[in-house]
């Protein structure tokens, strides 16, 4: 099953027309020369448990077997410290500068700056958008949306509901991932909503992805509902188990299927036990990878073709989209065998039972 997630996601590679050199192009020589040294922001390590675990682990695998030297840092949702990382990385002479940005105008500031001093530059996961990165690496972002609806939906056929009212838990506002993945579920919820198979309840963004305020805001939105929420549409693990802990209190978990994005452990338990309906996973060691090819190639002063690209206002951005796989109960597995996360981590004492059910041996 390794195997197979791996391909899923080369062949995501692929299609995009894979990374083709095309050579030493810009003509500068002085960048061929320079030893490559990369630097990479990081932007918290709360609104998901990627960033710490999955990110940072991969892309220091990557940069470790291409000999590079490397520095990653996490702003912690923080914009002055993401400025000032950015600052002492460009003084300390990296040659390519990757950022998950907290939002665009400070990333855009941050891209800028390294132009304007020779840095290369790589939108990580996240557009900056009217920003000036060489590259951008992600993963096909609306997918995942749909992915999310399509499984929210499956889901609430297999509990028999009736005309459902479905909430929404979006992501930071100012993340333009999060209006990605809402393009991605409106366009299989709002045919529903609009043909009166399903009602539309709540609908709020979370800022900065706060998981706790996720909450607080989803107590709310069941407040609001009467107590007739049947289904939630949330954007990633974290905001998924913020309403799964809500619904427990109502003792509705489990009724009422919820989704999530990023197999985190919590997010894999959370499906195990029942409380969570699907996860997205994103095989980040794929990203990471990419990433770290296209970095390395500029600091060599080479230049890839990435055979597609994504538009930002009239900017036509290269672009590496790599492909998302929904997971269910049945494919937990799979992230296992695909070394994502370890049978240790998931099958802890209280999931032994669950983790045997689901055929995790
Ligand atoms: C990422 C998700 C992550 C979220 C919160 C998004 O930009 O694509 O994987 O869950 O940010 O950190």
């Amino acid at each position: 099953m390794r195997k197979g997630i791996l391909t899923i996601a080369a062949v995501g590679l692929l299609t995009t027309g894979g990374l083709t050199a095309c050579g030493d192009d810009s003509g500068d020589k002085a960048a061929s020369a320079k030893t490559p040294k990369i630097g990479v922001i990081l932007p918290d390590s709360k609104s998901s448990a990627r960033w710490e675990t999955a990110d940072r682990r991969f892309l220091e695998e990557a940069f470790k077997a291409a000999g590079v030297q490397y520095d990653i840092q996490n702003a912690q949702n923080d914009k002055t410290a993401f400025q000032t990382i950015a600052d002492q990385m460009i003084t300390s002479g990296v040659t390519a500068l990757m950022i998950v940005n907290l939002d665009s105008g400070t990333g855009k500031a941050v891209l800028d700056k390294a132009k304007s001093q020779g840095v290369a530059t790589i939108d990580y996961d996240r557009l900056t958008l009217g920003g000036s990165a060489q590259y951008y690496v992600s993963f096909d972002n609306e997918t995942v949306g749909k992915l999310q609806g399509e499984g929210l939906s499956k889901c609430l056929t297999e509990k028999g509901a009736k005309n459902p009212v479905v909430a929404y838990l979006n992501g930071s506002p100012t993340d333009n991932n999060a209006t990605l993945f809402k393009a991605g579920y409106d366009s299989v919820l709002k045919p529903k909503f609009d043909s009166k198979e399903y009602v539309k309840g709540p609908e709020d963004a979370v800022p900065a992805w706060d998981n706790a305020q996720a909450a607080t805001i989803f107590e709310q939105q069941l407040t609001t509902a009467n107590g007739k929420i049947d289904g939630v549409l949330a954007a990633n693990d974290g905001l998924g188990n913020a309403a799964i802990s809500i619904l427990k209190k109502n003792k509705l978990n489990g009724k009422v299927p919820v989704t999530g994005q990023d197999a985190s452990t919590e997010g894999l338990q959370n499906i195990l036990a029942g409380d969570q309906c699907m996860t997205v996973y994103k095989a980040v060691r794929e990203e990471a990878k990419a990433a770290s090819d296209l970095a390395i190639a500029l600091a060599k002063g080479e230049k890839k073709d990435t055979g597609q690209t994504v538009k930002d206002g009239d900017r036509d951005v290269p672009s590496v989209l790599l492909t998302p796989k929904a997971i269910y109960r049945e494919s937990v597995k799979d992230v296992i065998a695909d070394g994502y996360v370890t049978k240790e981590e998931v099958c802890t004492a209280a999931y032994t039972k669950f983790c045997a059910e689901a055929g995790i041996s």
